[in-house]
C-alpha cells in the first residue's frame, strides 16, 4: 500500500472505497495497525482513558499528545497520523497555531479538533498556514461535563440541524475532514452526502466515508461497560494483526458497522 494522504482519501470518497482509521499510542501499535492496511492512524487523547487509566480525556495535556505522536510516528509505515488537540489546547486561533506545530513537528499530518463553527477562524486560519484539520463533531468527549454524560447527539431536530449547519461552516472554512461521533445513521448520512470532504464516523452508521475504533476496545482489551459501536475483532482471530486486517476488510466490504451498532434517529 503506498503512503496515505489527504488526496487518497478524497478519492475514495468519490469512488465510494471506505478507509479505515485506528488509534495507536506507540510504535509497536503504529507499526501493526499501519501495516494491515488501515489509512489512518489516530493519536487520540483517548489515550487518557486506556493508558493513562483516567475517567475522561479531560486531563490530557499536549505533553501527552506530542510524547506518543512521537512513539507513533517512529513505528508507522503508510499511515496518514492524525493527532488530537488536547482539552482546552485550541481555545484561540494564536493557541492553536502554537501547539498545532508541536503535534506537525512530532509528526502528525493532520490535526484533529474537536468543535463546531466557532473554530471556523481557526480552521481557516491553519488552512492558510498548511496545516490539515479534522474536526470532530456530535459527541466530543472534552465536553462530557456540559453535555451531562456520554449521550448520543443530534435527535432533536434544532441539534441536528446545527450540526448540518456547524459541517457545511467548517468544510467552507477549510477543514480536510469531518468525525461524526454517536449520531444518528441517517443524520450521519446526510451530513456525508452533503460533504465534498471525507467524513469518518463511530457510532454513526455505515454511510460516512471511513470508519474508527480505538484500538484496545476492537482487541477485546477494554475492561467495563462497552459502547454499543464497538466491535471484538479479536474474538474470531487468532492474532492482532488478523483481528485489524479483518476490521479493515469488514469495513471495505460493508459487514462493519452493522446496523446493531448504530444508532436510530
Ligand atoms: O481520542 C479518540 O480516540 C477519538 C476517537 C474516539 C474518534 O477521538
Ligand atoms: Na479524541
Amino acid at each position: 500500500m503506498a503512503k496515505t494522504t489527504l488526496h487518497t482519501l478524497l478519492e475514495q470518497k468519490r469512488s465510494g472505497e471506505k478507509f479505515t482509521c485506528l488509534t495507536s499510542y506507540d510504535a509497536t501499535h503504529a507499526h501493526l495497525v499501519s501495516t494491515q492496511g488501515t489509512e489512518i492512524i489516530l493519536v487520540g487523547d483517548s489515550l487518557g482513558n486506556v493508558v493513562q487509566g483516567r475517567e475522561s480525556t479531560v486531563p490530557v495535556t499536549m505533553a501527552d499528545m506530542v510524547y506518543h505522536t512521537n512513539c507513533v510516528r517512529r513505528g508507522n509505515t503508510e499511515a496518514m497520523i492524525m493527532s488530537d488537540i488536547p482539552f482546552m489546547a485550541c481555545s484561540t486561533p494564536e493557541q492553536t497555531y502554537a501547539n498545532a506545530t508541536e503535534l506537525m513537528q512530532a509528526g502528525a499530518e493532520v490535526i484533529k479538533l474537536e468543535g463546531g463553527a466557532w473554530l471556523c477562524d481557526t480552521v481557516r486560519g491553519l488552512s492558510e498556514r498548511g496545516i490539515p484539520t479534522c474536526l470532530h463533531l456530535g459527541l466530543t468527549p472534552q465536553s462530557v461535563s456540559m453535555l451531562g454524560g456520554y449521550k448520543v447527539q443530534g435527535r432533536d431536530e434544532e441539534s441536528a440541524a446545527r450540526m448540518l449547519e456547524d459541517a457545511r461552516l467548517l468544510e467552507e472554512a477549510g477543514a480536510n475532514i469531518l468525525l461524526l461521533e454517536c449520531v444518528p445513521s441517517p443524520l450521519a448520512q446526510e451530513i456525508t452526502r452533503n460533504a465534498s470532504i471525507p467524513v469518518i464516523g463511530i457510532g454513526a452508521g455505515a454511510e460516512t466515508d471511513g470508519q474508527v475504533l480505538v484500538l484496545y476496545d476492537m482487541l477485546g482489551m477494554t475492561h467495563g461497560r462497552k459502547p454499543r459501536f464497538v466491535k471484538d475483532f479479536m474474538a474470531e482471530a487468532s492474532t492482532p494483526a488478523e483481528a485489524i486486517a479483518t476490521f479493515v476488510k469488514d469495513v471495505k466490504e460493508g459487514r462493519f458497522p452493522a446496523p446493531e451498532h448504530g444508532f436510530s434517529a
